[in-house]
C-alpha cells in the first residue's frame, strides 16, 4: 500500500513539475530569440490567438504558458501540410509519435536518414506517420532546415550531429498538452480575414520580403511568396486593424517593408539569425515589429 502511496506521490509532483513546451522543430525565420519583444505588445487582455504562418510557433508556445485560457484559445494556420499534421499528429496520437520515433531513432544512420527521407510520406493517412518524419528529419538533416523541390520533394542533405535528440519525451509531451486546446488548420494567410474578431491578437510572421534581390528564401511551400502576397497581407492587416483586431507583424527592415507599412507603426529590432545555410550569413539582421 506504502509503494503504491509513494508511487502516486511521485506522479503529483511529476504533473506539477511540468516543463513548459517548447518549438518541437528547428524552423528557418523561428522567433525564439525575438520573442520577449513579441510579448512586450501582447500585455493586457486578448481574445483569442492566431497564428497565420506558424512555422515553429516559438511566440505561441511562450504564450501558451501564461495566456492559454480555454478551449480555442488559439488557433494556428500554416500552408505546408507537413508541418500542419505534424502538429495534429503530436496533438491527437502522441503515443504513435513516440514509437516511430523511438524506431528512426534505434535505426538512425547515414542510409537510414536518406531511405526515410525518400519515403512517399504524403500517401500515409497517419498523422502520427508524418508527424515521425518531420522531427527526424528536422533532427538530423543539415542545420535543421525544411527545403522542397518544385515537387515538394524535402532535398535536406543529412546534418553532422554527434548526438542528435531525436526522441525528446518530455518536451513532445509538453507540446501534446499545450495543443489539445487548439485549433490547427491548414490554410493560406487569408483566411485568418474571415476567422479573427474584434479584440483577438493576430501575429503574421510571413516570409521575409528579401534582403537583397539575389538572397530570397521562399521554399518553405511550393508556391514561394511573392511581392503581391506581401501587398495583399498588408491590406489583409490594415483591414483586421480597422475591425478592432490586434495585428502584430514581422519582416525585414527594408525601404520596400517601411513603403508598404508607412500608416502603421513600425519599430527596428535587431535580430541574430539562428539558421543560415551559410554561416557567413549569421550576423545581426534588422527586422521590423509592425503593429
Ligand atoms: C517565417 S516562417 C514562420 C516562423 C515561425 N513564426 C517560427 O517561429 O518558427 C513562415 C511560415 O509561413 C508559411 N507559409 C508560406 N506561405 C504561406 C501562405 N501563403 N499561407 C500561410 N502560410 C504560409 C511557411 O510554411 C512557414 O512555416
Amino acid at each position: 500500500m506504502q509503494a503504491v502511496v509513494a508511487v502516486t506521490e511521485r506522479v503529483r509532483a511529476l504533473d506539477t513539475d511540468l516543463s513548459p513546451a517548447k518549438p518541437f522543430l528547428k524552423w528557418a525565420g523561428g522567433k525564439r530569440r525575438v520573442v520577449p519583444k513579441l510579448l512586450e505588445y501582447l500585455d493586457g487582455p486578448m481574445g483569442r490567438y492566431h497564428e497565420p504562418f506558424v512555422g515553429g510557433g516559438a511566440l505561441f508556445f511562450s504564450l501558451a504558458q501564461t495566456a492559454a485560457e480555454g478551449h480555442g484559445w488559439a488557433r494556428l494556420t500554416d500552408m505546408n501540410l507537413r508541418l500542419v499534421r505534424a502538429y495534429r499528429g503530436i496533438r491527437d496520437d502522441l503515443e504513435g509519435v513516440l514509437e516511430r520515433l523511438a524506431d528512426f531513432r534505434d535505426g538512425h544512420c547515414e542510409d537510414h536518414y536518406y531511405r526515410v527521407r525518400a519515403n512517399s510520406v504524403d500517401d500515409s493517412e497517419v498523422d502520427a506517420d508524418v508527424a515521425a518524419w518531420m522531427i527526424y528529419l528536422n533532427k538530423t538533416g543539415f542545420n535543421g532546415l525544411y527545403r522542397v523541390n518544385k515537387k515538394g520533394g524535402f532535398n535536406v542533405p543529412i546534418g553532422r550531429y554527434e548526438n542528435p535528440n531525436i526522441r525528446d519525451e518530455a518536451n513532445l509531451r509538453a507540446v501534446s498538452r499545450v495543443l489539445a486546446d487548439v485549433e490547427i488548420e491548414h490554410a493560406d494567410y487569408g483566411d485568418v480575414f474571415y476567422a479573427a474578431e474584434k479584440g483577438d491578437v493576430v501575429y503574421f510572421d510571413p516570409p521575409y520580403v528579401p534582403l537583397t534581390k539575389t538572397a530570397s528564401f521562399t521554399a518553405y511551400t511550393k508556391g514561394g511568396f511573392g511581392l503581391a502576397d506581401q501587398v495583399k497581407l498588408r491590406d489583409i492587416a490594415w483591414e483586421l486593424k480597422q475591425r478592432g483586431v490586434r495585428v502584430l507583424l514581422s519582416n525585414h527592415d527594408t525601404p520596400e517593408v517601411r513603403d508598404l507599412y508607412k500608416d502603421f507603426e513600425i519599430e527596428q529590432i535587431l535580430v541574430k539569425r539562428a539558421i543560415n545555410s551559410r554561416s557567413s550569413g549569421r550576423g545581426a539582421v534588422a527586422e521590423v515589429v509592425i503593429s
